[in-house]
């Protein structure tokens, strides 16, 4: 059963959309890695309902692991230096690793990652994420998997937050310009 709308949000990918295409993800990934067991790095917070959702469709045998980064300065603007806030748990060396992430927006935590990764040498490295803003990049972070392409808005729901709200939500959503009008800081960046 879907969760009651909420005032002030625009739903943009219902929950069966977001059930089917995570399937077809899950596909794709088994397809590509049949033979092999990949370990699944999610990114907290965010990636947390995706990555729980996508390993439970798969029937790999596999692996999974977490780690945090953040940025200082404006909560939601990508400006400031990122800090890996907690690491790996898991030795990744001569693992297929598979970073989840829930989007991929000016791409920064991305390519921070793809730059420090490599250097605990896993046998592979691949991106997955469930949402990808390709108006907004600004940094060399190209998803090996996508579920959908997102307009430039400021989204919300499993698993992404607005003032760490709405997480839980079971479908993606757009704050409503009424909403966002507050919000001016979270479109701009300082490189
Ligand atoms: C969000 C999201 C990605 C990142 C994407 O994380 O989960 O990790 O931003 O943006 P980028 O491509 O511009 O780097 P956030 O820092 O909001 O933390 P959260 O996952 O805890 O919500």
């Amino acid at each position: 059963m879907s969760q009651s709308r909420v005032n002030g949000l625009e739903v943009l990918i219902e929950e069966v959309e977001i059930r089917q295409r995570v399937a077809q993800m899950a596909r794709r990934i088994e397809a590509d890695y049949r033979g092999r067991e990949p370990h699944f790095v999610g990114v907290l917070k965010g990636a947390a309902i995706f990555h729980a959702d996508l390993v439970r469709e798969l029937t790999l045998p596999l692996t999974m692991d977490f780690l945090s980064v953040s940025s200082y300065g404006a909560a939601m603007a990508s400006v400031g230096p990122l800090t890996l806030d907690k690491d790996l748990e898991d030795d990744i060396e001569g693992k297929h690793v598979i970073l989840v992430e829930d989007i991929v927006d000016s791409g920064r935590t991305a390519a921070f990652l793809f730059r420090w990764l490599p250097e605990r040498k896993p046998a592979s490295l691949r991106l997955c994420a469930l949402l990808s803003k390709p108006s907004r990049r600004q940094f060399p972070a190209r998803p090996d998997y996508v579920g959908f392409d997102v307009p430039d808005r400021f989204v919300v729901g499993y698993g992404l937050d607005y003032n760490q709200m709405y997480r839980n939500l079971p479908y993606i959503a757009a704050l409503r310009e009424s909403s966002a009008a507050h919000l001016e800081h979270a479109a701009t960046f300082e490189p």
